[in-house]
């Protein structure tokens, strides 16, 4: 097994790191954790952790609402997040209380949006969605850790992310349909460039569960582990994928992403403009 990467390890308050490009500042602490979020930066490494394993780490408005932030103010020298659910239970969907009259305690419930117009209803999703889709950021892999349960939005979560590592007791399901619903926090997509647009649709349309043999079968998970070494084959991923060149990555992730909507002709030359870059880079690092 390799060497654990070791680099300072601080929980992030009100900050955003000089070297960021970003202008959007990182939600802090106390936010993160109103909505039962927590985030750590260890050097180059973002770990994100759903913190609410009472509810089985159910998600709510407020919780993409300050994903969405997170996502934007991610400090440029990141190069790797991690998504994991605190407890048993990756994560078991939308918090359904949402779902009824009662709805969460600040938050908006499905009757407070329906008091929108259509533009509204679709404007909030957008925000909703925007929780999910900066985990497919070119300048950072981002790798799922998944135990138990990823359920629903949980599972699009997992779907989010570049990777999942996959304890042996994890179970997928994409229970929308079941409830009446579509998955609509972008999971149809990266659903589809997985497992194709068959087996997409049988998993969807019959909102079974799907465990973790087969996840890696389908090549939803990239790799499944016992529970007990979830957190070590993580980490050893996390150092492989630092151990690449940052630069390299990230434009590898970038090409990697257009080559299954571009043609040759247009993804050939992407290459060859990527490649142009990193000549330039390597050949001025001297
Ligand atoms: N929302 C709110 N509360 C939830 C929850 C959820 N999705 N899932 C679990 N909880 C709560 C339970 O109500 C329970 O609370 P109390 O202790 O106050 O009774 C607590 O978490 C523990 O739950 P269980 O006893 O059920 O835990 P378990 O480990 O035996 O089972 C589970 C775990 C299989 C995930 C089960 O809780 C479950 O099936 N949950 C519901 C899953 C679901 O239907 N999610 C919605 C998916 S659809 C979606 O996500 C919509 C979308 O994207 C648009």
């Amino acid at each position: 097994m390799r060497g654990r990467v070791s680099v300072a390890r601080t929980s992030l308050g009100p900050m955003s790191t000089g070297s960021s490009p970003s202008t959007t500042p990182f939600p802090d602490t106390e936010r993160l954790s109103r909505v039962g979020l927590r985030a750590e930066l260890d050097g180059a490494v973002l770990t994100v952790t759903l913190d609410r394993p009472q509810r089985r780490n159910s998600q709510t408005p407020g919780q993409w609402h300050a994903l969405g932030d997170l996502g934007a103010s991610v400090p440029d020298e990141v190069r790797v997040v991690v998504v994991r659910g605190e407890g048993a239970t990756f994560s078991a969907g939308l918090d359904t209380r949402l779902l009824g009259p009662d709805g969460v305690p600040g938050e908006d419930s499905v009757h407070d949006l329906m008091r929108g117009d259509d533009q509204h209803v679709l404007d909030t999703i957008d925000a909703y969605q925007r929780g999910f889709t900066w985990l497919g950021d070119p300048r950072f892999v981002s790798v799922a850790q998944v135990r138990g349960h990823a359920i629903g939005a949980g599972f699009q979560l997992a779907l989010a992310c570049d990777l999942r590592v996959v304890a042996e007791d994890a179970l997928f399901c994409m229970k929308e349909p079941a409830l009446g619903l579509v998955p609509d926090l972008a999971g149809t997509k990266p659903l589809v460039e997985l497992v194709g647009y068959s087996r997409a649709l049988e998993i969807c349309a019959t909102a079974r569960f799907l465990g973790a043999e087969e996840a890696r079968h389908l090549g939803l998970a990239t790799a499944v582990v016992p529970g007990d070494d979830l957190e070590a084959t993580t980490a050893d991923l996390v150092e492989a994928l630092l151990s690449s060149d940052a630069g390299a990555v990230r434009e590898t992730k970038a090409l990697l992403q257009s080559a299954g909507s571009l043609g040759l002709e247009e993804q050939r030359l992407r290459e060859r403009q990527a490649q142009l870059r990193r000549f330039r880079a390597l050949t001025a690092r001297g």
